[in-house]
């Protein structure tokens, strides 16, 4: 068993799961955060037997902003290599347009909440140095569009907030990677009906920050060829961008 640990905050979702077993094969225990113990039960128990290393599993409501402290000062003992933020809420965008409480659970779960847990972690590890931050942004977040906006402006402030902690924090040796991906079939997105040439498996997505991660990428489009689709989506001028339906 080796001693580094990769800490997932989000660890239930479908993309952080094929993540902790990427990391897992390289030798990396893992702490995961759920807000349910119990879904992480079974999938811990085969990892840990798999390979033979050390799992822990913490609930964690990430809009519970009171605890983000006490959750931190519970695991910043452990030898963290790489922190991986996986948490996200799609959510329904004509429900929030209409309703408080869904707008804020969009805007909470995917950026604010997201931004005050980073803020304590990063002001631990910067005196650690040699560390690696990935945060699960989405390309969601690189242009607004009808269909999503309110998702997507918390992921484009999402963004935005992890290439300025980059930004600070090169000095300080530790790397901040974020990661764009187009569409994956996870939970998030079981109940919509997706394109098969432009949809990916949470484990293809894995793969990719896996690598990312050795090459200290700053910014990954997962799969490749969704940063040429958003390049060409930002092109379109506004005038015509806002008649089409996208
Ligand atoms: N699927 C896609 O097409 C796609 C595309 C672009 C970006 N992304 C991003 O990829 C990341 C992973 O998503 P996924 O597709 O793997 O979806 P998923 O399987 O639905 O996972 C979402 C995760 O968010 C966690 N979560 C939601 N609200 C939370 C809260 N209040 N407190 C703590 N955890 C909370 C859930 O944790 P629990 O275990 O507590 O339920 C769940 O593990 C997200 O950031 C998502 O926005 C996904």
């Amino acid at each position: 068993m080796g001693n580094k640990y990769l800490l997932i905050i989000g660890g239930n979702s479908d993309i952080a799961k094929e993540c902790a077993i990427e990391f897992a094969k390289h030798n990396f225990n893992l702490i995961l955060t759920t807000r349910n113990k119990n879904k992480l039960e079974e999938f811990s128990k085969d990892l840990k037997n798999l390979y033979d290393i050390d799992i822990i599993i913490e609930e964690l409501d990430i809009l519970d902003f009171s605890y983000h402290s006490e959750f931190w000062n519970k695991v910043k003992n452990y030898n963290i290599e790489v922190v991986l933020i996986s948490v996200g809420y799609l959510g329904n965008q004509e429900l929030a347009e209409q309703n408080t409480e869904e707008s804020l659970k969009i805007i909470n779960t995917n950026y604010t909440a997201l931004v005050n847990l980073i803020n304590i972690i990063s002001n631990d590890l910067k005196e650690k140095r040699n560390k690696t931050i990935i945060g699960i942004s989405s390309v969601a977040g690189d242009r607004g569009r009808k269909s999503n906006y309110i998702y997507g402006s918390a992921k484009a402030g999402f963004s935005c907030y992890l290439d300025g902690l980059r930004h600070k924090l090169y000095n300080y040796n530790i790397h901040v990677i974020t990661v764009k991906p187009g569409l994956v079939y996870t939970k998030m997105t079981s109940h919509l009906k997706l394109p098969k040439f432009l949809t990916t498996t949470p484990n293809k997505v894995a793969k990719d920050i896996y690598k990312a991660y050795l090459k200290k990428i700053n910014t990954l489009y997962t799969p490749f060829f969704w940063k040429i689709i958003i390049n060409i989506i930002k092109l379109i001028p506004e005038n015509i961008f806002k008649k089409i339906n996208l």
